[in-house]
């Protein structure tokens, strides 16, 4: 029996990380008197842009709040539709529905869990509005295909960018490729923050104007309300702690893609099925997730070997009572069975060479 205890993510680790630069940081911002759209904010979105290469983002108050303003912002409301995907966090559909807009369900690729862009054309309607992919666990969802029929039938496309800070294809990054991203710097996420925090990415200076209204209580430059808004703003403190973390994205990603290639070379060959971005595909993996054929045995030996895992996710949102009821969707198949086989294992950037190794031989050997 090991001694090693391995979390499945440890945020205190996270913060010891950069403590000397985020202490500082934060004692700056108290002392500054200013705390709500300032220049932490301005100089954080700036940055932000730079980083993805779009002209304008606008941080916000959570990534549920960056998809939610950015479908509204997008004129999409009662009667129009949006084609995603089941096997996602509720908040991807909630922000949908919020809008008084309806989700349209599309099964996945079994390959990468992302929407199956071979699948979307039928599921367009007259009433469909947007397309919106998820970048899942931080893989990249096939962005041209998808740009391709969106501009084929011309509905917008939003990507939702939760997980997926950094991912890229052909060194483009994800955010850039449809109208607007929605980013979430949920504490646990490749880019996080020390509580809830988002922001939006996109090159349409008039979606930019409208989303700066819209989390601001629809105020305009000039002052005037003139549009109902939202009290969604990302707040001095946390937009000073991104500032510092976000120059050291690229360390944190590719600690991560060093662990992902880690347990893919020693779990493929023990029989799970691993993830394998295509070529020119940049995973930053947010999540390390592998399908295995008795995952829940497989969970508990590896909870008596101390090793945490998670399920994302144990059922597909069509299987849930809400959106059993207020989504449209054929078969789902591969969601169905994807969500019954799939588990992840512990991934972070401060986790140690021990930790490491320990998974992937613990995991490997009970796989065996
Ligand atoms: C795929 C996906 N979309 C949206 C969200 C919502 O982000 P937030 O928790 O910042 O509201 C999350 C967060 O967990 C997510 O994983």
């Amino acid at each position: 029996m090991s001694d090693i205890v391995v979390p499945f993510t440890d945020l205190q680790r996270a913060y010891e990380a950069f403590k000397p630069e985020i202490d500082d940081r934060i004692r700056e911002v108290a002392g500054s008197g200013k705390y709500i759209l300032g220049e932490y904010i301005a100089a954080f979105e700036q940055a932000a842009a730079e980083y993805l290469g779009v002209k304008h983002t606008i941080a916000v108050a959570s990534g549920t709040d960056a998809l939610h303003l950015a479908i509204v912002a997008a004129g999409i409301g009662p009667g129009h539709e949006v084609i995603t995907t089941p096997f996602t966090f509720a908040a991807t559909v909630e922000a949908i529905e919020y809008t008084g807009a309806r989700a349209v369900l599309v099964d996945i690729d079994p390959d990468t869990f992302n929407i199956d862009a071979n699948l979307i054309e039928d599921a367009v309607t007259p009433q469909t509005r947007a397309i919106l992919p998820v970048h899942l666990f931080g893989l990249p969802a096939n962005m041209k295909q998808i740009i391709d029929l969106a501009e084929r039938h011309d509905v917008l496309v939003v990507e939702d960018c939760a997980q997926c800070f950094g991912a890229a294809i052909d060194g483009q990054v994800t955010g850039s490729f449809g109208h607007a991203g929605a980013f979430s710097f949920y504490p646990t996420k490749p880019l996080g923050c020390l509580g809830d925090g988002g922001l939006i990415s996109t090159n349409d200076p008039a979606l930019n104007r409208r989303l700066r209204e819209l989390r601001n209580h629809g105020i305009s430059e000039k002052g005037e309300h003139v549009t109902l808004g939202f009290n969604s703003r990302l707040d001095e403190l946390q937009a000073a702690v991104l500032q510092i973390k976000l120059a050291r994205i690229n360390d944190m990603n590719e600690r991560r893609r060093q662990i992902a290639a880690h347990y893919n070379s020693v779990l493929s060959d023990a029989g799970a099925k691993t993830p394998r971005p295509s070529h020119g595909v940049h995973h930053v993996y947010a999540y390390y997730t592998i399908l295995v054929d008795d995952r829940d045995t497989l969970r508990a030996q590896l909870r008596d070997a101390e090793i945490a895992t998670a399920l994302y996710y144990p059922k597909p949102l069509h299987k849930h009572v809400h959106f059993s009821t207020t989504c449209r969707f054929g078969p789902l198949n591969i969601a169905e069975q994807v969500a019954q086989q799939c588990v992840s294992l512990p991934i972070f950037p401060e986790m140690k060479d021990d930790e490491v190794d320990y998974v992937a031989s613990t995991t490997a050997a009970l796989l065996a």
